[in-house]
């Protein structure tokens, strides 16, 4: 197992749709291993592979911070399929290090994915798990929750985003 390095916005490999993968393909065991270690490193409740830099669908979650095996959850080529209600609540996200705000997201999600064995299964969601679905989900087609901040939240971010985006283009320079 291996922490590895968190892709940060504003790199553009957060913004691209991944690409659907073979839950056969040998080396996805240990790219999981790896996500559920970066991810109980950063206090994460969820990663998305894209998150460290590999555009393919697969993605983890923990709604039990890593206290309970059973929570663990991979997800492969997952797919919202059910939407239900609406909530605004807090939310941060590993590749905006710091940064939490409130956002619009269904009280109740519904994904189906593929298992590391390549079992189909649904699961279906409020709460923690509901909002982490949403999220991780919604990281492998290219989206961030700054997408789903209500009115107003937009304008408390956009300093702190932009300064993001300055900082990004002055360690590339
Ligand atoms: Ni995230």
């Amino acid at each position: 197992m291996a922490k590895l390095p968190l892709s940060l916005y504003p790199d553009p490999v957060l913004r691209r749709k991944s690409r659907v993968v073979d839950p056969a393909r040998p080396s996805l065991r240990a790219l999981v291993d790896d996500l559920f270690e970066t991810m109980y490193d950063a206090d994460g409740v969820g990663l998305a592979a894209n998150q460290v830099g590999l555009d393919i669908r697969v993605a983890v979650i923990d709604d039990s911070g890593g206290e309970d095996p059973m929570r663990r959850l991979v997800l492969i080529n997952p797919k919202l399929v059910g939407e239900e209600g609406e909530i605004e609540e807090e939310e941060g996200c590993l590749s905006f290090p710091g940064l939490r705000a409130k956002t619009r997201r269904a009280a109740r999600a519904r994904v189906q994915a593929v298992g590391l064995d390549g079992t189909a299964f649904e699961v279906e969601s409020g709460g923690l798990l509901g909002k982490a679905l949403q999220h991780e989900v919604g990281h492998l087609d290219g989206r961030l929750f700054i997408d789903y901040l209500p009115q107003g939240q937009k304008a408390l971010l956009a300093g702190r985003l932009k300064q993001m985006r300055n900082e990004a283009a002055k360690a590339r320079a």
